[in-house]
């Protein structure tokens, strides 16, 4: 440990010499970056089972997750099962096989959350988000609530906190009356549609996706999730409650990028946290720190975390050149933590990836005249077409 600590330090030693030999800015930023995650590594905590197993006993799943929350392994996957699933849904073919069901599901999934625009649609983003809600009602102290299941199985719904995820509630609910019965249990549902929602939004990460979370029918704890006027500080706290540091707080809250809010100003339903709704670019960092167009409606939350100086140098990391690659890889790392809070058998967890759709690396906004407009402040009756990822070219719109 000591050693990763002196060789952060030589690093950051050479970060001056960059001023000065202007052609080595990115090489440094990229030492920066190095020397952070180093430093990063040696506070990172282990969570569930994996806090008290010893290596010896660990299986090969748990021990790629043990590395993944210690940041020294990717959580993303590029491995795809091509063939067509081993059955049909219930036969005796799929049940044999571990992913079969969830391959079914993906396909599923992957239709409702890909817009005819090539954005994601609402339903992705409230999958995304439903993710969040459902693991994040956990911390330290909590003892129980997490990744279970529980914001759908309880009435987890009727609190404040989960207003505007309806529509993937409902969703979600009819997954989970299909494949239940094939053994797939409400939390890995609710985790899994977060990973193939977040492959399915142009530019984002292919996650890692384990399943064999346990259902919880108990509503989790109160007071969990975080307000969009938190401060900094409340924010940072309640998320190292959690054992996500800054660093990856500021990585998971760049999900925004892809939002439109109802809630936050329903005067302003359907606005979007950057120009780029349906898409994970990294538009949202700097955005919130500068002046983007008039439609789009930035968080008290996300403006605090720009600015606090616990964050902010992530938050220009993600904004700087190369931001994408080094967004999708924190945010992986970061979702992979949350999405096993309060699991208690990560160790016996099996793996599905292969079954999630190919991620897709570019993405040419056809209709982007018209979300011009739209986001200039024209053409109010867009706001639903844009949050179903309707492709706008075309549309008649009249003002
Ligand atoms: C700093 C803490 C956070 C705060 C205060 C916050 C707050 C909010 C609020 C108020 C909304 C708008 C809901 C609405 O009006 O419809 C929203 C949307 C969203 N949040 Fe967060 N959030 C936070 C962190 C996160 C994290 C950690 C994730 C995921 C990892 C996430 C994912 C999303 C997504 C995807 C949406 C868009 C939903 C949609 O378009 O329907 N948020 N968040």
């Amino acid at each position: 440990m000591k050693t990763l600590g002196y060789l952060s330090y030589a690093l950051l030693a050479c970060l001056p010499f960059s001023e000065a030999h202007p052609g080595m800015g990115e090489q440094m930023a990229e030492m920066r970056r190095v020397a952070n995650k180093i430093q990063r590594r040696q506070s990172k905590e282990l969570i569930g089972d994996l806090a008290t197993l010893a290596d010896s006993k660990l299986t090969s799943i748990g021990k790629d997750i043990k590395a993944i929350l210690l940041d020294q392994q990717n959580a993303e996957s590029s491995t795809i099962d091509a063939s067509i699933p081993a059955g049909a849904i219930g036969s005796a073919a799929c049940k044999a096989d571990l992913c079969c069901h969830w391959k079914w599901l993906a396909y599923e999934m992957t239709a409702k959350f890909n817009g005819t625009s090539g954005r994601c649609s609402k339903f992705a983003r409230q999958a995304v988000r439903l993710g969040f809600h459902d693991a994040g009602v956990w911390s330290r102290d909590s003892g129980y609530g997490g990744a279970d299941g529980s914001i759908l199985l309880s009435n987890e719904m009727s609190r404040a906190d989960n207003n505007g995820l309806a529509a993937i509630a409902d969703q979600t609910n009819k997954w989970y009356t299909k494949y239940n019965q094939y053994g797939l249990s409400m939390a890995d549902i609710i985790q899994f549609g977060a990973n193939v929602a977040t492959v399915v939004c142009p530019l984002g990460p292919r996650i890692r996706s384990f399943v064999g979370r346990k259902d919880n029918t108990k509503a989790g704890p109160t007071g969990l999730l975080p307000g969009e006027k938190d401060s900094a500080d409340v924010l940072i706290k309640l998320f190292q409650a959690k054992t996500i540091d800054p660093h990856d707080l500021v990585a998971l809250v760049g999900a925004h990028t892809t939002s439109q809010q109802h809630f936050v100003n329903t005067a302003r339903d359907g606005d979007p946290q950057d120009t780029t709704p349906g898409i994970w670019d990294v538009a949202f960092y700097p955005q919130t720190t500068n002046n983007p167009p008039v439609r789009v409606l930035k968080f008290q939350s996300d403006i605090n975390l720009s600015k606090d100086s616990r964050t902010s140098p992530e938050w220009a990391e993600f904004s700087g050149s190369g931001g994408q690659n080094h967004w999708n890889e924190d945010y992986s790392v970061a979702y992979t933590r949350l999405s096993l809070l309060g699991v208690n058998n990560i160790n016996d967890l099996k793996e599905c990836t292969k079954v999630l759709p190919a991620r897709r690396s570019s993405f040419v906004s056809e209709d982007q005249k018209v979300l011009d407009m739209w986001l200039a402040g024209q053409f109010n009756q867009l706001n639903n077409m844009v949050d179903d990822a309707i492709q706008l070219t075309g549309v008649t719109t009249g003002t």
